[in-house]
């Protein structure tokens, strides 16, 4: 299979859009595929660089002082803009929007990593040109971007000039008019320094706040002698600009790559022999980064590859999110995945619930060793929690941010931010996630058992014992249309898994003898665990006798259903419409918030109830949020929904490839494309995990005629393979696994057995 998206429209109504497709990233920077020749003065684009975690403090005033609401927060930054390469072709500078463009082909291939732009192109003299760029963020020189520009002379002999620009002060996008985006367009970033080392230039910033520093390197490379070539810096702008100029014969080409490096002081302690060392590693070697880019992505798909077939522009959604998951995803423990990834600055460069939710599964199936680093982010910002948990009242526990870069709560709106407190049940989710999928020990002693215990014993500062049932009261819960709730259900069937699996942490880490030290250095009470069991025994799970559902919260139901009837299309998403006050007043949510904890929870309920409470959130949810249809699609798999399940997952599946939401230009939507690896592996497969078996209950949409996927348990390696009303399980290597079918318990125990199974009959009708 073929992974590569080309697209042959260039209308500059499509380049904001066009800019994050082709975004290159590798974890660490991301670059937003701007056009390299720039565009004229006015039109909208967000000529964005960014390293993962490298941010500003910026002020988030509150109009009346709230006491303990934090004033300032972080704010991913554009660090730079290594892009612009300007060619003139016999005087002529070439842009796509002057002269004539005979032919136009823009690619993202994600077998090989790299992004192109192809052209030919008239000048308006009528000099016709072939110019192509290709681009590469490198998985392993992570510092490095390229561009690889070759320019052919098609029906004329003459002069080629370059020049090839370095902007350090650049400013960040904002949009006043749209919360999901920074306010207001500033440059954060002030000159710390210019060094030419041969033909490399280093350019040096700070940051005017957070103390961060900076640089970025530019060197260039051509298969041509120039005729002259020299850099130029401009101290007032603090830029540079290497012009040269080349002579070509008809049907000559000529290849110039500028490598491009940043390094940064969150990283190391000097960020300008840190961007050299790199420059060396990577200079000249375009071949070689290509090869590794790669090398690195067959490992990936090896890994990763998960396949639909009959249904190829699902398939190729499919591919496309997972790549981008791949791109965007911290690779270093000391950051994690913002919910645009590193391809735009909605969202600030934040990290949310999202990755522990959405992406980690996806991870911590296909590759743990990553999954571990993402958690290991979590760990690292622990004692900052602890801290927030302390600003918030509680004396005890941890209490993660809403959203955040290094730990400091970042969100200005607590009612639809701090006060989702579920985030700390999620990471408690993920933590235990990752070890029952992984039986990784060494990582529950030394960070997950803490963070279990940490997080359960914030529950047991948040909620309270009322009338024999323990009640968690003024929280937020997944859906933000319903803010400041007393007993949201998802909230509270978190928090009590969360609880249960820190009695499960601290039995496993007693059984493995590792608990007296553990327990004395977080100096665990006596009585602490039965206080947690308790707490989860009688934890209150809204449900209603007369509906047979289950209430997203206390007063959700004594609500009115907001008028669906009376709301124009246009007037969605509705955050962008209404007073936030109007919303939390009716029954109406963003997204999946009960339909989510009876997906992760769903032994919790009886089927009916879970089906009563599917229809009748199904009425009251807008999916404003792109993280609604992907989990309504894995519901209504595990309720044999099949007609709706397929209808969810295409709604959810061409978020970002087909703009669905419309605001795929500020960036990718990673955690909508986490649910739909999730819709299909846990949805569509059926797949979950327990502690020491998997369960496998798939069933196959009547459009596709097949469906692949590989994971790994316990360290072992097993593909799934679906066609028409059959599918297999194979064991590819390592220990044998326990598996529950529908159709009984299997087996496997050695590599190279599988086991055969027919697809299940639908428990319910589809809709
Ligand atoms: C959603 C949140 C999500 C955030 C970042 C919001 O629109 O409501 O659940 O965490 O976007 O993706």
């Amino acid at each position: 299979m073929e992974r590569i998206y080309t697209t042959q429209r260039w209308d500059m109504a499509d380049l904001p859009l066009q800019e994050t497709l082709f975004h290159n990233a590798n974890g660490y920077l991301g670059v937003r595929g701007a056009l390299e020749e720039g565009l004229p003065q006015g039109a909208d684009t967000m000529r964005g660089t960014y390293i993962n975690g490298f941010y500003e403090l910026v002020p988030m005033k509150q109009a009346e002082k709230l006491t303990n609401v934090l004033e300032e927060k972080e704010s991913m930054i554009n660090v730079g803009d290594p892009q612009g390469l300007r060619i003139a072709v016999d005087g002529q500078w070439f842009h796509q929007l002057e002269g004539e463009m005979l032919s136009y082909r823009r690619s993202l291939d994600m077998d090989a990593g790299i992004t192109s732009r192809e052209m030919v192109w008239r000048s308006p003299k009528g000099h016709q040109v072939a110019i192509s760029f290709r681009r590469l963020a490198s998985f392993v020189l992570p510092e490095m971007f390229t561009i690889d520009c070759r320019v052919t002379a098609l029906n004329f002999a003459g002069t080629v000039e370059v020049e090839s620009t370095q902007l350090a002060l650049v400013r960040n996008y904002a949009d006043p008019n749209d919360p999901r985006l920074a306010h207001s367009s500033q440059c954060h970033l002030v000159p710390a320094g210019h060094v030419f080392k041969g033909d490399a230039s280093y350019l040096s910033v700070t940051t005017r706040h957070s103390g961060l520093k900076l640089t970025g390197g530019v060197r260039h490379w051509t298969d041509l002698a120039p005729s002259a070539a020299r850099w130029e810096y401009d101290p007032q702008e603090h830029q540079a600009a290497y012009r040269c100029t080349f002579h070509l014969e008809q049907g000559q080409s000529l290849r110039l790559v500028k490598y491009c490096v940043f390094a940064d002081s969150r990283r190391s302690d000097d960020t300008l022999a840190h961007a050299m060392t790199a420059m060396e590693k990577g200079y000249g070697r375009m071949d070689w980064l290509y090869e590794q880019q790669r090398l690195e992505l067959d490992g990936f798909w090896k890994n990763a590859g998960t396949c639909i077939q009959g249904d190829g522009e699902a398939n190729l959604s499919m591919q496309f999110n997972l790549y981008q998951l791949f791109q965007s995803a911290g690779k270093d423990g000391l950051c994690s995945i913002a919910a645009k990834g590193l391809s735009g600055e909605g969202y600030e460069g934040h990290y949310f619930w999202d990755t522990e939710m959405y992406m980690m599964p996806f991870f911590t199936l296909t590759m743990p060793q990553l999954a571990r680093k993402l958690l290991g982010y979590r760990y690292l910002t622990l004692p900052q929690a602890r801290e927030n948990a302390r600003l918030l009242g509680h004396k005890k526990g941890a209490l993660y941010p809403w959203r955040t870069i290094t730990g400091q709560e970042c969100s200005g709106y607590f009612p639809a931010g701090t006060a989702q407190y579920h985030i700390v049940g999620d990471i408690a989710y993920a933590v235990a996630n990752y070890y029952i999928a992984t039986d990784d020990r060494d990582y529950m002693i030394r960070e997950g058992a803490e963070i279990l215990l940490e997080t359960a014993r914030l529950w047991m500062e948040v909620g309270h014992e009322y009338q024999g049932s323990f009640r968690i009261h003024c929280v937020t819960g997944p859906d933000e249309y319903t803010c400041i709730v007393n007993n949201n259900y998802y909230t509270n069937a978190c928090a009590q898994h969360n609880l249960r699996w820190a009695v499960r942490a601290m039995e496993l880490l007693k059984q493995w003898g590792a608990y007296e030290r553990w327990a004395a250095r977080l100096q665990v009470e006596p009585g602490e665990a039965e206080a947690f069991a308790h707490a989860a025994d009688i934890m209150f799970l809204p449900y209603d006798e007369a509906l047979d559902i289950n209430p997203q919260d206390d007063s959700f139901l004594e609500k009115p259903v907001w008028d669906f009837d009376a709301t124009p299309p246009e007037n969605h998403p509705l955050l962008l419409h209404y007073h936030p006050l109007q919303l939390y007043r009716y029954q109406v949510c963003k997204q999946a918030d009960t339909v989510l904890a009876h997906v992760l929870f769903g032994q919790l309920e009886r089927l009916e109830t879970r089906r009563n409470s599917f229809a009748y959130y199904e009425k009251v949810t807008t999916h404003d949020s792109s993280l609604s249809n992907c989990i309504f699609c894995i519901d209504a798999c595990r309720l044999g929904l099949r007609a709706k399940a397929r209808s969810y997952f295409g709604d959810s599946i061409k978020t970002d490839l087909m703009n669905t939401h419309g605001n795929t230009k500020d960036g990718i939507h990673t955690a909508n494309m986490g649910g739909c690896y999730l819709a299909v592996v846990s949805g569509f497969a059926g797949l979950e995990l327990e502690e020491n078996a998997i369960r496998l209950n798939p069933f196959l949409p009547e459009d596709w005629t097949g469906l692949s996927f590989r994971f790994q348990y316990h360290g072992s390696h097993l593909a799934f393979d679906m066609e028409g009303d059959g599918y297999t399980l194979k064991l590819e290597s390592g220990r044998g696994v326990t598996v529950h079918t529908p159709e009984g318990q299997y087996q496997l125990e050695e590599p190279g057995q599988q086991l055969a199974g027919a697809v299940a009959g639908a428990v319910g009708q589809g809709g």
